[in-house]
Parts: structure tokens; sequence; C-alpha cells
């Protein structure tokens, strides 16, 4: 069986593999011989999530045209990599990229510590605020006044209240999204949305195209419900999607559904640009590929001047080719566990259907309080709120990650609520690892890619600020520095940070 997803092109892999030799070597680094350098460029560009894993590679002799070596720099530098398990190959079905078996790098999601395991550890694990006081105490008490009617009932309702479907509806509607209830579904957060669809379109085995990067929870949960994943690399800096992959991926590998986040997309905060949506709806129209767009991150806009783009569905009028997700997770509380999804009709039914044998329906009382912030404009200032408390923390982080780690890189978000940070040549994992001993929790970026992408990657959420972001960035330099000299254990306890 051939196993390869996905393809590069000798010509864009020339230019990827040019884009990295601007990058400035290490101080009395030596030159190392032309095959070597090859095929660590590569390695690098796999693990860095920019070549997908099982994406095939071109042929020696093509390749050697593109990059002007001779053929036998080429075969040596597969050679190489097939040695280290960066590469597979089969007579016949050419080379495709790995990742090498027994790889220690963790592909799993990212569990939420409680918050009494949290002891003195920074927890930079979760992207998500507390609640923004005092709304949700308000909202919990409007919600209690419309309770009664509620409790006459069994109070299950697997479609959500038909309240808090009309309101949602009306709000796509205000936003140029004609909707109506029908089209809306209120799910256990978005994870019980992205659950369902998964399970509905993509049973075992099936394709999904995701960006790589991409939130670490919801991959593992396509992971756990047995689909293929088909990385997609995204653009360079914050630009949003590469079409030109996106073009080749759903034309290659013609997944069943696609997985995107177009509002500052987690982890690396990148915003699609209008005429990106309307070129991904078109190009997964024809390949009879589904889109399910995450919205959890589009409130969160944090910088005043940015404008949000047209939702991606409304590139997508009759409905067949766009699911749409929502939340008040990060807008408003994660402890909410509200969630929702609009789609056709049609896929509402069934997706109601299939809930049955789930979760049954979302708690009552929680849709009541969300349904009451909508309708009182409680939700504008709650979420005005956490867009201030969520840019003061960005920028505290910011401000403390540059001054005790400045070889580390990233770019700087509009919104959402995390830094994608590339570590310096640092391990992500390993910096994990020092980071619990350090007292600070961090996820790396493996988990936030596909098969080992991303080792030299952390993710920081901004959920930390003033005087906690500066002590959370001193420790990641402690951890650093055990990366670094691979001191086994020898930092001292932290002590207990009160701010
Ligand atoms: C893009 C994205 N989707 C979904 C979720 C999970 O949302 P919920 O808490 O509504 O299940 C998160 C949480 O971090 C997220 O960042």
């Amino acid at each position: 069986m051939v196993k390869w997803t996905s393809a590069v092109g000798a010509a864009q892999l020339a230019r990827q593999l040019g884009s990295q030799q601007d990058r400035p070597a290490g101080p009395g680094t030596r030159r190392p011989p032309a095959y070597r350098a090859l095929a660590d460029g590569i390695r690098l560009l796999v693990l860095e999530g920019r070549v997908p894993v099982a994406a095939r590679l071109p042929a020696e002799r093509e390749l050697a045209l593109a990059l002007s070596v001779s053929r036998t720099t080429v075969a040596a530098a597969y050679e190489a990599l097939r040695n280290e398990g960066f590469l597979e190959s089969r007579r016949g079905a050419g080379s495709w990229t790995a990742v090498p078996a027994g790889n220690p790098l963790p592909a799993r999601g990212l569990e939420p510590l409680p918050p009494e395991a949290l002891g003195s550890l920074i927890d930079l694990g979760t992207a998500a605020l507390p609640a923004p006081e005092p709304w949700l105490t308000r909202a919990v008490r409007g919600a209690l006044e419309e309770l009664p009617p509620y409790a006459h009932t069994h109070g299950d309702y697997p479609a959500g209240l038909p309240a808090l479907r009309a309101m949602l509806a009306e709000r796509y509607t205000a936003r140029g999204i004609p909707t109506m209830p029908e089209q809306i579904m209120v799910t256990t957060g978005a994870m019980g949305a992205i659950d369902a669809i998964c399970h509905l379109f993509a049973g075992r085995g099936e394709r999904i195209a995701v960006e790589s990067p991409s939130y670490a929870n919801i991959l593992q949960l396509m992971r756990a419900a047995g689909a293929r994943l088909v990385p997609v690399a995204m653009a360079e800096g914050l630009t949003g999607w590469d079409l030109e992959r996106w073009r080749q991926v759903l034309r290659e590998a013609a997944p069943r559904l696609a997985y995107v986040v177009a509002d500052f997309h987690n982890p690396t905060g990148a915003l699609a640009d209008e005429d990106q949506r309307r070129r991904l709806v078109e190009l997964a129209r024809s390949a009879g590929t589904v889109v399910v767009v995450d919205e959890t991150m589009s409130e969160l806009v944090l910088d005043e001047g940015t404008a949000l783009p047209r939702p991606v569905c409304g590139f997508d009028p009759a409905g067949s080719t766009v699911i749409t997700v929502g939340s008040a997770s990060k807008a408003f509380w994660a402890g909410m566990r509200i969630g929702w999804v609009r789609a056709a009709p049609d896929v509402i039914r069934s997706l109601i259907a299939a809930r049955a044998y789930a979760d049954l329906g979302t708690p009552v009382l929680e849709q009541l309080a969300v349904n009451w912030l909508l309708s009182t404009g409680g939700w504008e200032q709650a979420v005005a709120q956490r867009c201030v408390q969520a840019r003061e923390n960005r920028d505290a982080l910011v401000a403390a990650v540059r001054r005790e780690l400045p070889d580390w890189e990233f770019e700087v978000p509009h919104g959402g609520l995390t830094l994608w940070v590339r570590t310096g040549g640092l391990s992500g994992s390993r910096l994990a690892e020092a980071g619990e001993r350090a007292g600070v929790r961090v996820p790396s970026g493996p988990r936030f890619g596909v098969d080992g992408a991303f080792e030299g990657y952390v993710r920081l959420p901004f959920t930390v600020g003033g005087a906690v972001a500066q002590e959370a960035a001193s420790r990641l330099a402690a951890a650093a520095h055990l990366v670094r000299t691979g001191a086994p254990g020898t930092t001292e306890p932290p002590r207990t940070f009160v701010a």
C-alpha cells in the first residue's frame, strides 16, 4: 500500500529549503557536506511541520535539477534520511517523509490540570481565562429566574433550548449570514460539536485535512475517532492559509473533512483573510470536502483596528460545504461547557439524531445563562472585559519572554489567546519536561502537530499577566538553561508564587 497522503513538488521543496538558508548559522558553525546539509534541511522542514509527514518527496533527479546539485547528493541525502527514520521508500511508489518509530515526542492532547493539583506550578497548559465576573454570577441569577417553566419538563433538549437556538440564529443573521433556528444545535462545548461532526462524517479510516499546527485536543479527538489526519502547513508569519498547499491536499488526498480555525488560529494566532476564505470554500466544494470552521476564538479581537473578515460560511450560501462551530469557552468561560453548530437543517437533524447515544443534551441552566447574557447585552460587556484582560496578559508575556529569552522567536497575534514560539533550537519536549522541574507547565510543539512535527516550538497562552507573566518567563529561562546544559534536576523547587 502506498503510504503518502500528499506530495511536495521539486520547485516548492527547493523554495522551502532556500528560505531556511536565510536563517543565521550559530557562531563557529562548520559547513557540513552538501548531502548532509540537504538531509538536515528536509528533516527540519518535517519537524517544523512545513513539509507534512507522509508527503511524497520529488524524485531524486527532479530535486537535483531544482537545487542545481548532483543527483548523487540528493541520493545520499535521501539515504541518510532513510537511515534516520525520516524517509520511507518503496520501489515504484517513490519516497515519502516519516518520523522515526519509537520517537518519544508527545502526540497527545492537553489535559487541563485541576487547580488544586497545581501547587506552586504556573500553568501555561490551558488557554482559558477565569470567568469575567460579575457577569457569570449575574448570568446564573438570570438563568435561575428563567428556570421554573423548564423544571416542569424532562429537561433533555438534544437540539438545545429553543430560546437559545433562536438567539444564536439571530446573531448569525445580524452578522450577515441568514440563519434559521433549525440550523443550530447547542452542544457541550466546541469539543462536543466537533466530536459529533466527526462521528457523523468521518468514520474510521476517513481522511481529515487539518492545519499544521492545529489545536491539540481536536487532533487527539480525531485520532481517537480513527480518522487519518492530513496536515496542511500554515503560511509563513501570521498570514493565514497557504492556498497552494490546500489545493494540492484537497485534490490529492480528497479528505472527507477539513478542520480549520480561520479567526486567531490556535496555536499560531493567524487570521485568514477574506480572499483565502472564499478560495478555500471553492476548493473544498470542488473536492467534495466538508469544511468545519471552528470560531471558538473569533470574538477575542485584542487590537483596535483589527477587522474580522466575513465568516467562512458567508462564502457558502448553499450551506453544503461549510459547517460552523462556536463556543462560549474563550469569549466567556470554559466552565459553561456551551458550544454550538451552525449547518444546513438536514445536517443538524442527523447530528441531533446521533446525539441520543452520546450525551442526550446540554445542561439547561448553563444554556439559560448564555441566553441571558446574549439577550441582555451582558455578553458584549463580558467579552470586552475579557479582551482587555487578554491584551494586558499578552503584552506582559511578550515583554517578559523578550527580556528573559531574547533568542526565542514569535509573531505577536492581534487576537486569540496563544503565542506560538520557536525556542531557539531547543527541543520543546525537553523544555516541557524541564519546565515541570522549574515550576512552569508548558505544552510542547509536537502536541499541536501531526506525527511529531514542531519539535522546536512551545505554545504560551495569554492566561497570566503582570508579575506572574514575568515569573513564568524566568522559569522558562531556567528550564531552557536545564535543557541546554543537560543538568538533571538541579533547580531549586519553585517557591510558592502569590499574585
Ligand atoms: C480552537 C479551539 N477549539 C475548541 C476548543 C475547545 O472548546 P470548548 O471548551 O468549547 O470545548 C478550544 C479550546 O482551547 C480551541 O482553542
